[in-house]
């Protein structure tokens, strides 16, 4: 059976239950985080969009004072819709680098190598299909100028802060001396504008964690039936952790699979499935996380509520 099978059977016989925020992002799933990126509830992005358009001019500076002739890899690029403007301004200062997007999906770097030379001519793009370390790896063994990499989006905030150190580890290793790490982060605010995000209005949130029991249903054979589960999100101002959970609304059993890799799951009346982790960090955790990990900071760029960071990073 494939790793979407294990893992969810591995998750739900786990106590307490636990089900993984990397397979929220299915065709649906996808529609709905794009969705919830422009809900006025959710702010991250804006947030973030707000730093890449204004003051990437001053990043770009920070970047081109260590090199002007390098890698660009982009963890997670999505859209580009943010980092564009960063590579405008690269571009702009005459830097000669080539930009490397990651994504998982084949279909986003399709996408991407065909819109960003209309929009970015003179870019030099090469997408790469897979999975982060694997695809820094592949890079690390053939590649020989500096590296800058990008990881924006808050997307370090879907581990927790042991998770993390080991991800900034793992790309540490596979960097050399002086190559530039550009990193984004939520930050500690007022904890109801966070629990706000991740309870919006519209409902999307709710939509985003029931669709991945959709999923199951759908690719796993699954019964699961989503009015008996509601979206549970809290958040703890003191770890920094917002956590969404699915509750199971009465006392109720749900099978998976087909034939012999049909198991099935009792769910008690209130019980919990821990869903996903959005960690905010303060600027001191940014620091500590980035000195335990071998880096060194250079800058921090933070938009004007003070409510994102874009953290960058050197290797030493
Ligand atoms: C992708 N990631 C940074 C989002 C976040 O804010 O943790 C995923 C998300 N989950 C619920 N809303 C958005």
């Amino acid at each position: 059976m494939n790793k979407f099978y294990e893992d969810v059977k591995y998750g739900l016989s786990s106590n307490p239950k636990r089900l993984y925020s990397k397979y929220f992002y299915d065709k649906i799933g996808d529609a709905l985080f794009q969705q919830l990126m422009h809900s006025p509830d959710y702010y991250l992005s804006k947030c973030e969009l707000e730093i890449l358009q204004l003051q990437s001019t001053s990043i770009a500076q920070d970047i081109n004072i260590e090199f002007d002739e390098f890698d660009l890899v982009e963890l997670g690029a999505g859209d580009a819709s943010k980092s564009i403007f960063l590579l405008q301004a690269l571009l702009d200062n005459g830097s000669d680098f080539t930009y490397y997007p990651v994504d998982i999906s084949q279909n986003v770097i399709e996408l991407l190598e065909a819109k960003l030379p209309k929009l970015l001519p003179s870019i030099k793009i090469k997408g790469l299909n897979g999975e982060y370390i694997a695809m820094l790896e592949q890079l690390a063994k053939h590649g020989s100028r500096p590296k800058l990499i990008l990881f924006l989006g808050s997307n370090i905030g879907n581990m927790n802060l042991d998770e993390a150190a080991l991800f900034c580890e793992k790309v540490r290793d596979l960097m050399n001396p002086g190559d530039l790490f550009f990193i984004g982060f939520d930050l500690k605010k007022n904890p109801f504008t966070i629990l706000t995000a991740y309870n919006d209005r519209a409902g999307l949130t709710r939509d985003f964690n029931l669709n991945l029991l959709r999923r199951i249903n759908k690719e796993l054979s699954g019964n699961f039936y989503l009015d008996a589960f509601y979206h549970y999100p809290n958040y703890d101002p003191i770890s920094g952790a917002c956590k969404s959970h699915l509750i199971s609304a009465k006392d109720q059993e749900v099978t998976i699979g087909e034939g012999t890799d049909r198991f099935s799951i009792q769910f008690k009346q209130h019980e919990a499935v821990f869903m996903e982790i959005s960690k905010k960090y303060s600027i001191e955790e940014i620091e500590e996380l980035a000195l335990n990990t071998g880096f060194k900071i250079t800058n921090h760029f933070l938009d004007s509520k003070k409510w994102f960071a874009d953290s960058l990073w050197r290797k030493d």
